[in-house]
């Protein structure tokens, strides 16, 4: 039997990063990157440079620090684009352009405003002027499952013809049915040759993001482009975590394999959860809370019997070890840092002692600490890194006769400012006293609330949407994700979070307003 390679391409900080609210910071993107390494991805996309200079730095410091996978920048056919993603992405061992147009006629016709000679020729110049940057370029034809598949044949031939090593087929949109969009990757194979890697790309809008990346390698793709969870513009992208299982579970007897270290899904699927603020819901396969829970009896006793009764895939092959206490009250720095490291984080000195600083906090009030709120505190901490405000300090008062009041103290650039506020409740007057504090106005879309691990002394896991603008301008939504064994605590953290994200997409453009 033929040994089958599909690259797993990951774009959680390209298109994932483009889903409404989210908004990572530099640390966080680097974090994610090297998880992804670990996990063992074979191309990271790590931004769209030209989209802001936050986004060129933050693709040039994964370049620079990212050893293994071939780091990709994302560029439309155009020069400016071109070059910058050729700065950005020159500190890459592996560099790779990722250039892209638009084919369809709605497309061509109300965004790009070109005609179909056009839209070719940008191609061609586009690829080839990657091509003088970088030996290695993708070329994807936007809305191709929307295209007139002869139109597609001809800018894919005079991308090859410039240069493309790979040509990747979008269904931007999440419209085609599986057996459609197989037949779409073959014809296209067939028509324009098989001496460049054939890649799908694929959305969820109609729920068949990974069926259709599956009928894409069957019919001959060798790359697969995904997201962590599932995140990425409006419903998505095709789920990594599902994807990966998918072929080894049901393709390896046919040959198919992938580089990933699939041991490592359930941690990469918690950190993006963590760093994005998107929770994961319990019954998302692979690495929702449930997707291994057998409630049933019968299930139960199956299990019990014997795990293949009702389990397709081993828990411990996608890292779902359970938690593991691994500090305490008792344990030390030397302790503390060694249980980061390997965890695999590699924190400087700084950092360090601000998680330092937060666990002992926690291990005062929480007796058993596990590895899992561990990566929480250190996740959290990182998350805010950067900000504009930080949390100082936060006390509370209230009961059933008093109302409820709460102060915080935040710092900024090393200014203390302490501000007051009466609330609903609690929680509702921490929020409040930030928003006076911080000055940012803003409405609250969501707030959720859960544990980190199972227990009574659990970390309170709380996650808020705030949002701002509307009638005139854009809105714009920002995600904050705060831990703490005091829930009024962490709803002040993830409140602040989701505040310090609304000041920066405020100074900056997001990549979903270029795209
Ligand atoms: O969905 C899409 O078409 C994209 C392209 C830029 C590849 O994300
Ligand atoms: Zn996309």
């Amino acid at each position: 039997m033929d040994e089958v390679d599909v690259r797993i391409f990951d774009t959680t900080l390209r298109d994932g990063e483009q889903s409404p609210g989210i908004s990572l910071n530099l640390r966080e993107k680097v974090e994610i990157a090297e998880q992804l390494a670990r996990l063992g991805v074979d191309i990271i996309e790590a931004g769209f440079p030209i989209a802001s200079d936050g986004e060129t730095e933050a693709v040039q410091a994964i370049a620079k620090v990212v050893e293994g996978p071939v780091v990709a920048g994302l560029a439309r056919c155009d020069a400016g684009d071109i070059d910058r993603a050729a700065e950005a992405l020159a500190p890459a061992a592996r560099p790779r352009i990722h250039t892209f147009i638009a084919t369809s006629d709605i497309h061509m016709k109300a965004k790009l405003k070109m005609a179909p000679a056009e839209v070719v020729a940008a191609a061609s110049a586009g690829v080839a002027r990657a091509r003088h940057h970088v030996p290695d370029v993708e070329f994807s034809c936007e809305d191709a499952t929307r295209s007139n598949p002869e139109f597609l044949v001809e800018v894919f031939r005079a991308a090859v013809g410039a240069g493309a090593t790979t040509l990747n087929v979008p269904d931007t949109v999440g419209y085609a049915l599986p057996e459609e969009f197989a037949a779409l990757i073959a014809y296209l194979r067939e028509e324009v040759g098989d001496y460049v890697v054939w890649s799908v790309h694929t959305h969820d809008d109609l729920g068949l993001a990974v069926a259709n990346a599956l009928a894409g390698v069957g019919a001959g793709a060798r790359q697969v482009e995904v997201a962590v969870n599932g995140i990425g513009e409006r419903a998505g992208n095709c789920s990594l975590e599902e994807i990966v299982m998918a072929l080894k579970t049901r393709m390896a007897s046919r040959g198919v394999t992938t580089g990933a270290v699939t041991q490592e899904i359930s941690r990469t699927s918690r950190l993006v959860s963590r760093l994005t603020g998107y929770p994961v819901p319990p019954n998302k396969a692979i690495v929702g809370a449930n997707a291994f829970a057998h409630e049933a009896g019968i299930h139960q006793h199956g299990v019990m019997m014997d795990r293949t009764t009702y389990e397709i895939m081993d828990p411990l092959d996608v890292g779902l070890e359970g938690s593991r206490i691994v500090l305490g009250k008792h344990s030390g720095r030397h302790a503390f840092v060694k249980a980061l490291e390997e965890l695999g984080f590699s924190l400087d000195k700084e950092e360090i002692a601000k998680a330092f600083a937060r666990f002992k906090a926690m291990a005062d009030r929480k007796i058993r600490i596990t590895d899992i709120d561990l990566e929480a505190i250190v996740v959290d901490e990182m998350a805010t890194e950067g900000s504009d405000y930080e949390l100082v300090a936060i006390q509370v008062a209230g009961g059933t006769h008093l109302s409820p009041t709460a102060t915080v103290r935040l710092q900024r650039e090393g200014e203390l400012i302490d501000e007051s506020a009466i609330g609903d409740g609690m929680i509702d007057a921490a929020c409040g006293a930030i928003q006076r504090a911080t000055g940012v106005e803003a409405r609250l879309e969501s707030f959720t609330v859960s544990s980190v691990t199972g227990g009574i002394d659990a970390l309170g896991d709380v996650t808020i949407v705030l949002a701002t603008g509307g009638r005139e301008g854009p809105v714009r939504r920002a995600t904050g994700r705060g831990v703490s064994t005091d829930v009024v605590e962490a709803s002040a953290r993830a409140y602040l979070s989701a505040a310090n994200r609304l000041v920066h997409l405020g100074s900056m453009r997001s990549t979903a307003e270029v795209v």
